[in-house]
């Protein structure tokens, strides 16, 4: 019996969302926002902040570091020191200071795509190079390609940024192979950046993630590990994440290269963490069986349907990655998807994943499949004139 509603559709258009209004002419199934309403503890908390009314300069309180440790020690066994957690405006922000923190123009970042397209921009933000060292594919899933890594380090790499669980493959990382990574960037005296914003988004019962929180001590001297609640509870438009890092010069170092001029974080932000946090779980609890639910129908559903398509197996996230390189098409997928189907997908070329679109399941199951469909008949009208 589910005591949350995920089969409302909310209306979004004329609020000011990206998602819903920057193609109108499309359905959206692209940026990593969710058409749900955030959980009603999230909303209680901002609505009570609101209705004090005074919204002046404020830092993280003591309600919200609380809720953080609290949480990390609850669902990652970390016990986190205050000192070593810094709170901050957002994940791509943190990214991006991690690697001005780290680098010096001409220093390298390695990242292994397809990733979270911003990665490229945090590290050529920061001037250094970017080395990618694409994943590779075996018929179950995608893993990182360890000789390849080896070979493509050079002296000057500084940083190795992670995306665990992965956006877009939808993998989360065994612990087997996030202690080989830790091992790969303490050999080449790397900063293992981890960004585990997907973290509690883990679908299936049997997997877990494991946190970087969780290396052992040795591997956690040159180790950034940025968490935030904004994708798990719905609050991305709000902006707060956080870093943890124990060692202090690794510290120092991050907190220097933020400089003076960040913004402030959104008050509204930590009381919306804050409450996430500490009430959210029964909600998160009711998603991911709902987000499970729609990742079954989904690949069920373009298995049967849509045998066109190719997709691997899916472990964690609102966000399926699906390879249309066999359908017969000149266009970009995701023009093809928009021109022919009416729908709005992430495109898979930023990533680093050309003939690929990246579909988000985060809604209604009627809406999700409503996509589907479209996604079907086009197909077929396509091979039908091919
Ligand atoms: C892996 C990853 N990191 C960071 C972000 C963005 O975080 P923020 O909006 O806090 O900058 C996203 C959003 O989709 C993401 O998937």
């Amino acid at each position: 019996m589910s005591s949350f509603d995920f089969d409302e559709l909310p209306e979004r258009r004329g609020t000011g969302s990206i998602k819903w209004e920057r193609y109108p002419d499309y359905t959206p199934f692209w940026v990593a926002d969710m058409d749900f309403v955030s959980p009603p503890c999230v909303v209680e908390a901002l609505q009570n902040r609101v209705a004090q009314g005074v919204f002046g300069y404020a830092h993280p309180h003591d309600g919200l570091i609380e809720s953080v440790l609290g949480y990390l020690e609850r669902m990652h066994g970390a016990e986190v020191a205050k000192v070593d957690l810094i709170h901050l405006p957002g994940m791509v922000p943190a990214l991006s200071i991690a690697c001005r923190a780290f680098c010096e123009p001409g220093d390298a970042v390695m990242i292994n795509s397809p990733v979270y397209y911003p990665f490229f921009d945090v590290a050529s933000d920061a001037g250094a190079e970017v080395i990618d060292v694409p994943h590779i594919r075996d018929e179950v899933t995608w893993r990182f390609n360890w000789d390849a890594m080896e070979a493509a380090i050079t002296p000057r790499t500084r940083v190795l940024i992670l995306c665990n669980p992965q956006n877009p493959l939808g993998r989360a990382y065994t612990e087997h192979e996030i202690v080989q990574l830790a091992e790969f960037c303490a050999k080449h005296n790397l900063v293992l950046v981890s960004d585990e914003i997907h973290c509690d988004l883990i679908l299936d019962p049997q997997q877990q993630h494991f946190s970087t929180l969780r290396l052992p001590e040795e591997f956690r001297q040159q180790l950034v590990t940025l968490q935030a609640p904004s994708k798990t509870y719905n609050i991305a438009g709000l902006g707060y994440s956080f870093a943890v890092i124990e060692n202090p010069e690794t510290r120092r170092k991050f907190i220097k290269a933020q400089g003076r001029t960040l913004p402030e974080i959104n008050l509204l932000a930590m009381v919306a963490a804050e409450a996430a946090y500490r009430d959210g779980e029964p909600w998160r609890q009711e998603l991911i069986t709902y987000l499970r639910g729609n990742r079954d129908v989904l690949a069920e559903f373009i298995q049967n349907e849509i045998p066109e398509l190719t997709i691997h197996e899916h472990a964690a996230t609102y966000l399926y990655w699906i390879d249309c390189s066999r359908l017969d098409i000149c266009v970009k997928p995701s023009r093809f998807f928009a021109e022919q189907a009416g729908i709005f997908l992430s495109d898979g070329t930023p990533f680093g994943g050309p003939q690929h679109v990246r579909f988000n399941f985060g809604c209604p199951r009627d809406h999700m499949l409503k996509g589907l469909h479209a996604m079907r008949d086009a197909v077929k009208r396509n091979s039908n004139h091919a």
